[in-house]
């Protein structure tokens, strides 16, 4: 029998632009998934700015999103999301991956993306993806007792990069 991950696997998983009409869902994930999470506004921002907001679907459900800007030759990776029940399938990967294509795609020649160090799930996923720690920002995250650090990290986008 196919293992529930083959089974995600392409064709049934598609990366589409996100619209208004999906925000809903995708505050929902984002609420479950964060303790602060953003809020609905934030979101609407994002797409009225023309951030790059993609979410991923499995089949007919909004199973995670990916939202990032770019200019001035440096693209921001704002937001991965994957609801719960799909994590470990590879999801956010393909999503990072999208997006890392699609910045160098847009002549962007370095990503940069903040991490709370605690996050360690996603902090290895980035650092699979070629993704090395170049700073810290200092209180930059609300955390349950004060403020906690982001270390900030960035991957070269140089055409013969992977
Ligand atoms: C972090 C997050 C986006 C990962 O999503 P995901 O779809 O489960 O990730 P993937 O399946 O693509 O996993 C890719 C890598 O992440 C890491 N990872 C995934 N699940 C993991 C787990 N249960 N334990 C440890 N590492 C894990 C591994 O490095 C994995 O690589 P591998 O497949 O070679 O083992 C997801 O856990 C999430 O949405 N968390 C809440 C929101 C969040 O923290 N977003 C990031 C903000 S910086």
């Amino acid at each position: 029998m196919a293992s529930v991950k083959q089974d995600l696997d392409f064709p049934a998983v598609e990366i589409r632009p996100m619209h208004e009409l999906d925000v809903p869902m995708v505050v929902a994930i984002e609420r479950s998934a964060y303790q602060f999470p953003w809020s609905e506004g934030i979101f609407r921002d994002c797409l009225r700015v023309g951030y790059i907001c993609r979410v991923v679907e499995v089949g007919s459900d909004i199973a995670g999103y990916g939202i990032m800007s770019i200019g001035a030759g440096e693209a921001h990776v704002l937001n991965v999301c994957v609801r719960d029940e799909y994590r470990g399938r590879g999801l956010a990967r393909k999503v990072l991956l999208y997006l890392i294509d699609r910045a160098r795609s847009a002549g962007m020649y370095e990503a940069f993306l903040e991490v709370r160090p605690s996050n360690t799930r996603a902090a290895r996923l980035y650092h699979s993806l070629g993704f090395e720690q170049v700073g810290i920002r200092r209180g930059y995250y609300q955390a349950t007792n004060g403020r906690e650090d982001a270390a900030v990290l960035r991957r070269l986008l140089s055409p013969d990069a992977n």
